[in-house]
């Protein structure tokens, strides 16, 4: 078998005991792996590296294309970001894939009603507001780049179908909110849709998710795989954890073509680090799809069984299970697993025999650069400007505003609409509209079949600034029948 070597780095609080308990379960089940331990977390920060991570470890997880990692401590207020987000930014790990299912001795609302719940979740893990890019454009209005882009989408779903294909599941859900942000959520949903032409075998629909919300708490029986963008996939996928009994039951792991990361998705509880009595079980469940995604199926199997049969037997750390049966420690539910190698629990949900053979791993090839992924030209309609949102700082009323501008634009441009927040306040207004102090000046061509170019609307606004406070420019583009931007509300 591969004696492959995987990157594990134990994190803070309680993350090095439970991991200790995890690696110890593998090292009894015989799992044929090295482990390279690196330093990341808490006391990487207090060294002064801002990402977390010291050069060596980002060497080595790297060099072996996997982290098994426990939770990590990202100082607060220090400038610094999070080190789980950079690492899955830094390294692509573009899908997040989590599992959601009932298991006995684990008693949720649901279980105790005989509603069975196994949903997988696939969550976009890069993109999305998480870039982080927000700038203050005015004194009193912040704004985020929310970046969903067709290549990134393709990426994630297509990974996500596959995923769908590999583990048996023919029913997925893509949730999203279109009907608001169109171009957005727009874009994600049709690639959607494009991609599902490519599996026929696999049924498709698509929910509000403010309305798969609702229904994963009323029925989340009837789903099987949702998709999601990151900040939604982000509160969804813990609304389904808290479904089946919390943080505590829910693996992660985060998949890219070269880097993928298993970890615990809770924090480092420090109240009780230090104490042995943490679960280890959402760590176990990550390391669980770690072994899976090696081709190590077999061990992980002879895990999992054991597991889901100590959990049924109501054996439980203080975290969790009937009051009435006297909790384990950490290291005490490691040995209960341990000793029930070889059985199976009873709950046909529960049992885990994928059938799947164990496989030889093969890890990517090194990329020799940085990939630019993007839709090449010939591909789609040439991109034409059709004008321009100039954003102004100003407390004068709309009226002056469009006063002040429209004697500034060329013959060819005209002011059609000023709006605030997204909201037309010119030249049709509610006086029932509250502004701020940042309007948006929408100026389109007079006649679409002309053009204009990025150097005349820079002028424009170069013009228009010597008048007006500018905070910032927008050009309006098309590609054919593909309009680039956004209608104002009203409009
Ligand atoms: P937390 O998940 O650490 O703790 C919340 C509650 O759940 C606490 O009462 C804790 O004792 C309990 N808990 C968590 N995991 C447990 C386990 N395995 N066994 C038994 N009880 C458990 O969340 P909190 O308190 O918001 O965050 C603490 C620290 O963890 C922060 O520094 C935060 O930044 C970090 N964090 C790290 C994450 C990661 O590395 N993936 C994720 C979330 C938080």
């Amino acid at each position: 078998m591969n004696n492959k070597t995987i990157a594990v780095a134990k994190g803070d609080g309680i993350g090095p005991e439970i991991m200790d308990a995890v690696l110890h379960i593998f090292s009894k089940a015989g799992v044929p792996l090295h482990y390279q331990f690196v330093e990341m977390g808490k006391s990487i920060f207090e060294k002064g590296f801002s990402t977390g991570m010291t050069p060596d470890a980002m060497n080595t997880i790297e060099d072996t294309g996997i982290l098994f990692k426990g939770p990590m401590e990202t100082p607060k207020g220090k400038g610094v970001k999070s080190i789980n987000v950079t690492a899955r930014k830094v390294w692509n790990t573009y899908a997040n894939v989590r599992r959601f299912r009932t298991l006995k001795g684990v008693d949720t609302i649901f279980s105790k009603a005989g509603i069975p719940i196994n949903i997988t979740m696939l969550r976009e893990n890069i993109e999305d507001t998480y870039g982080g890019v927000e700038y203050l454009q005015t004194y009193d209005v912040a704004v985020a780049y929310r970046f969903i882009t067709r290549p990134g989408s393709e990426q994630f779903i297509r990974y996500a179908f596959e995923y769908a294909k590999r583990e048996g599941i023919f029913q997925i859900t893509c949730g999203h909110k279109a009907n608001i942000m169109k171009l957005t959520d727009g874009l994600f949903l049709s690639t959607f849709y494009d991609i599902a032409k490519e599996f026929p075998e696999i049924q498709v629909n698509d929910l509000i998710v403010d309305d798969l919300a609702m229904k994963l708490v009323r029925s989340p029986d009837k789903f099987n795989m949702i998709i999601l963008t990151n900040l939604q996939g982000d509160i969804l996928s813990d609304l389904c954890a808290g479904l089946v009994g919390g943080l505590g039951f829910a693996p992660s792991a985060n998949v890219g073509d070269n880097i993928s990361i298993f970890e615990a998705v809770h924090g480092t509880a420090p109240d009780i680090a230090g104490k042995n009595i943490a679960n280890p079980t959402s760590l176990l469940f990550s390391g669980l799809m770690l072994l899976r995604h090696l081709g190590l199926i077999s061990y992980a199997d002879t895990i999992e069984n054991a597991l889901l049969y100590t959990l049924e037997q109501g054996q439980h750390t203080s975290d969790f299970g009937t009051k009435g049966t006297s909790p384990l420690s950490t290291d005490e539910f490691a040995e209960a697993i341990i000793s029930n190698f070889g059985k199976k629990p009873s709950e046909i949900i529960n049992v885990v025999d994928t059938g799947t053979e164990d496989f030889e791993f093969q890890k990517p090839e090194e990329p020799e650069y940085m990939e630019i992924m993007y839709t090449p030209t010939e591909d789609h309609d040439p991109e034409k400007i059709t004008g321009t949102d100039i954003f102004i700082c100003s407390i004068q009323s709309p009226e002056e505003l469009a006063t002040i501008a429209q004697p500034l634009l060329p013959q060819k441009l005209e002011l059609k609409i000023i709006s605030n927040r997204g909201t037309q306040v010119w030249p049709h207004a509610s006086k029932y509209t509250d502004s701020v102090a940042l309007f948006s000046l929408r100026i389109e061509l007079k006649d679409h079949n002309s053009s204009v170019t990025e150097l005349e609307i820079l002028q424009l606004a170069s013009v228009i600034s010597n008048h007006l406070k500018v905070v910032g420019v927008a050009f309006l583009k098309e590609w054919g029948a593909l309009k680039g931007y956004s209608m104002v509300q009203g409009e």
